[in-house]
């Protein structure tokens, strides 16, 4: 048995979950431990974590009963939903309920929830300035994400709301790094005008979190908005410039284009983006990046992300 409070994280084998569990394991006297939830507790990336004397327990978020089991006795939980496996809003949600069912069964002392803003509180789905989808969406995957807040605070779960940014990541694993235009030039293409993409490295969201566990019961009931730089198009494009040596451009295209782009997920994103577009001030100035660095000292900007990992970004 360990004396330190225990935290249950959902997705520790992935982006933001992960950062979350190094967090935690690479401060040995901060008075927590991570128990890392997956489905396979052998695979190579579970074993890591177990290298980091981590927990690692079986879960899924499909199976309430794997959940209630894997938070009990935890002090607290992370929670995160994994859209782009699945491309469903409507699992989504019913995922974040099994989540906060059992954390309220586990009669946790502080959940924090992955979250992002409900779009359709400001573009209700008469607005046709971007198409409706899926029948009730305008962002499927952050309106599901939104709406799951309530069943979390609705079950009187001790919750923070952790509001996330775009992350960088993206330009890596996600088909969204710098492209080969017919002219053979480079550029990244985004339907954001001139205006500011609030973003953040993947880890740095795990780090945050865990300062939001260290700071007790001080975010509970409270939504934190977390980001590392608003950078816009053009700046994005002149740090990857900067920092790969080779000259990158900025693509501005309508919403309406970036949305034709035909690949999964293109109408959401398209979507996203426009509403990070058209409503850059209320995005931005949900993200504070002030309290982001307190939460995580070590939390990176864009062209401090860039400088780390820039020779991962696929060039094509
Ligand atoms: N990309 C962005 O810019 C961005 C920005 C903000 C928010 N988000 C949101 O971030 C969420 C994804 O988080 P992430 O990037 O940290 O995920 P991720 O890196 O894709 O990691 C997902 C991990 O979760 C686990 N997982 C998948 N399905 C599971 C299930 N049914 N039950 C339990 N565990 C499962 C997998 O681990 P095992 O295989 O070990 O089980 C996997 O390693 C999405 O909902 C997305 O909308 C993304």
């Amino acid at each position: 048995m360990t004396d330190k409070k225990i935290i249950a994280v959902v997705g520790a084998t992935g982006a933001q979950g992960g950062g979350l569990v190094r967090a935690i394991m690479n401060d040995p006297n901060g008075g927590f431990t991570a128990r890392a939830i997956t489905r396979n507790a052998t695979s190579d990336k579970a074993k890591e974590l177990v290298a980091l004397g981590a927990q690692v327990v079986a879960g899924d978020v499909d199976d309430a009963a794997s959940l209630e089991r894997a938070f009990a006795g935890a002090y607290g939980a992370f929670c995160v939903t994994f859209f782009w496996d699945h491309f469903s809003p409507e699992k989504e949600m019913a995922h974040a309920r099994n989540m906060a069912q059992a954390a309220k069964q586990a009669k946790l002392q502080h959940v924090i929830w992955s979250t992002l803003e409900d779009t359709r509180l400001k573009v209700p789905l008469s607005d046709d300035r971007m198409p409706t989808l899926m029948g009730k969406y305008k962002v499927p995957h952050f309106d599901a994400k939104g709406e799951a807040n309530a069943f979390f605070t609705g079950a009187g779960v001790p919750t923070t709301l952790l509001h996330t940014s775009f992350y960088w990541d993206n330009l890596i694993h996600f088909g969204m790094g710098p492209k080969q235009g017919p002219d053979g030039k480079l550029a990244i293409t985004f339907p954001m005008g001139d205006k500011k993409l609030a973003g953040i490295a993947a880890e740095d969201i795990g780090r945050c979190a865990y300062g939001i566990f260290k700071r007790g019961g001080d975010f509970i009931g409270k939504t934190v908005g977390i980001a590392g730089d608003f950078p816009t198009g053009a700046e994005m494009a002149a740090a990857l410039t900067k920092a790969l040596g080779k000259q990158v451009r900025y693509n501005d295209v309508p919403p309406e284009v970036y949305r034709g782009f035909g690949f999964p997920g293109a109408e959401d994103l398209g979507n996203m983006f426009q509403y990070y577009r058209d409503f850059e001030a209320d995005f931005c100035g949900a993200r504070d990046l002030g309290l982001a660095r307190k939460l995580n000292p070590e939390l990176q900007t864009f062209p401090t992300w860039l400088e780390r990992y820039k020779d991962r970004i696929p060039l094509d």
